[in-house]
């Protein structure tokens, strides 16, 4: 690992930081009084009257819309970033990324009405769109082979490390009058501002500058990340990459032949799973989920900065675990985990927490336990796997096709959550918990049985070492191997 390569992933890992950020401002923001007063009244006016019912004070569609219409516009930016990524380039695509980025934090801290706060939440999502699909293609195309998954969850350390400082500013931010959500919304520029500038120092990537006819300039980026003169075997094997995956001419209509369908499946299904255990009904909602179950708006800002906290720590066991244990540990062991937690949570809450009233003391720290119990579970597991499973299970061929339909099935999902979660709290109730808990039951079964392991397995080896070998995914295999018969017999 060179020194250089080192900086670039670290500037590079700033969008990770900037989208966890954004998933983390969002509760504390819309849990402050002079927010809601200035762009959600009616919320206000209902929050005023706490008592009134505990579950229901923040159902809000627009205050949700604030929310969610980031992952809405993520979603669709994920396929114009795939397509940037391939014709510009990995490091043009960051810094659209930085610009989208920089125009949102202006549109957001400096909104005077709902439609420049949206419209900047819009700009913000595209940045996360063009980031989250450029940066970790761009991490694995420079990192050193063996560091290439430890590389990868870095990304997703950063978006845990995001959501904390945001976490830590919303705390202090509150109590600023009457500015202070500018200032949370604003500070994303900082690392926006950083993203832009260092964008410009990084390299473009050698596969991406070979994949685009420029190997000349592919071999002297490739010289200078390695920092070694001889650097012909890699070199190499890159073109030799380039060449199979430029026959493929048109990789989503090759993601839908059967051969792709396991990876492409599981790609999918992760995400849905990973948002139905409820994660971001935490991270998003814990400020607010903290105040429904009884605490003033200071405490609950305080336990959503000890979650943030457990969740970065908790992505360092997963750092750890990944390449020891392997996946599919992770995730059997984060299902019963996870499952545990939310009935907990929801048998108290409907024991104890009626419509109006608050928990007692012992049941609400209760809670925030076992919220911080169950984080941790989804930070070693769910959360980076979510990510890790999808860029390392397709073949080059399909990888970045693949990896946008990933980004953004992640990202329909997530506004799913995001706009319907307080709607659920107030139609469910405790409910919503037992929900989760139903969709932990389903994801642990689908790990169980379809989810191969894929520790140590060469990343171009998965069809003979994995898919072939497996008792489900082997019918698609062999139907390729079938059709090739065919193909052949005919010739
Ligand atoms: C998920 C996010 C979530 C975060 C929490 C990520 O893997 O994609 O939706 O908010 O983990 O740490």
């Amino acid at each position: 690992m060179t020194v250089y390569v080192f900086v670039c992933v670290m500037i590079a890992a700033v969008a990770g930081l900037i989208f966890g950020y954004d998933i983390g401002v969002s509760g504390g923001v819309t849990a402050m009084d002079d927010f809601l007063k200035d762009f959600f009244p009616a919320v206000w006016e209902r929050k005023k009257h706490v008592h009134e019912n505990n579950y229901c004070k923040y159902d809000n569609q627009f205050l949700q819309l604030f929310t969610s219409s980031l992952y809405l516009a993520a979603l669709v930016a994920s396929f114009l970033a795939s397509a940037s990524c391939s014709k510009l380039g990995r490091k043009p695509t960051m810094q659209l990324a930085s610009i989208f980025f920089l125009l949102g934090v202006g549109l957001t801290a400096g909104a005077v009405n709902l439609i420049m706060l949206i419209f900047g939440r819009i700009l913000l999502g595209f940045g996360v769109g063009f980031g989250n699909q450029a940066v970790p293609l761009f991490l694995s195309e420079i990192a050193p082979a063996q560091l290439r998954g430890g590389l990868n969850i870095v990304f997703q350390l950063m978006v845990t490390i995001g959501i904390l400082i945001a976490n830590i500013v919303n705390y202090f931010t509150a109590t600023v009058h009457p500015y202070g959500w500018r200032i949370a919304l604003g500070g994303a520029g900082i690392p926006a501002i950083i993203l832009l500038f260092g964008s410009l120092i990084i390299c473009e990537t050698p596969t991406s500058l070979i994949e685009r006819n420029k190997n000349e300039e592919g071999k002297k980026a490739l010289r200078k990340i390695r920092g070694v003169e001889d650097i012909n075997d890699e070199y190499e094997s890159i073109v030799h990459a380039c060449d199979i995956a430029s026959q493929v001419k048109d990789p989503y209509r090759k993601l839908l032949k059967p051969a792709s369908r396991p990876p492409f499946i599981i790609g999918m299904l992760l995400q849905l799973f990973q948002q139905f255990t409820g994660i971001n009904a935490i991270m998003f909602y814990a400020p607010v989920l903290f105040q429904t179950v009884g605490f003033g708006s200071d405490a609950a800002l305080l336990s959503a900065v000890v979650t943030g906290s457990i969740n970065v720590l908790s992505t360092f066991v997963g750092i750890y675990l990944v390449d020891r244990t392997g996946r599919r540990f992770l995730l059997l062991q984060s299902s019963v985990h996870m499952l545990v937690c939310q009935l907990i949570i929801g048998i108290i809450l409907a024991k104890d927490l009626g419509t109006t009233g608050t928990l007692g003391k012992p049941q609400a720290i209760t809670v925030v336990i076992f919220v911080c119990v169950y984080v941790m579970g989804f930070a070693w597991s769910w959360g980076p796997l979510g990510w890790l499973i999808p860029s390392e299970t397709f073949p080059l061929e399909t990888r970045s096709a693949g990896f946008a339909v990933a980004v953004s099935c992640n990202m329909f999902f997530t506004f799913v959550i995001a706009q319907a979660f307080l709607s659920m709290l107030c139609g469910m109730r405790s409910g919503i918990f037992f929900f989760f808990s139903a969709w932990i039951i389903v994801m642990g079964l689908f790990a169980m049985f379809f989810v191969p392991e894929t520790k140590g397995v060469a990343i171009d080896d998965m069809r003979e070492s994995v898919w072939k070998p497996h008792w489900f995914w082997k019918r698609y295999m062999l139907a390729e191997d079938d059709h090739h018969d065919v193909e052949k017999r005919t010739d």
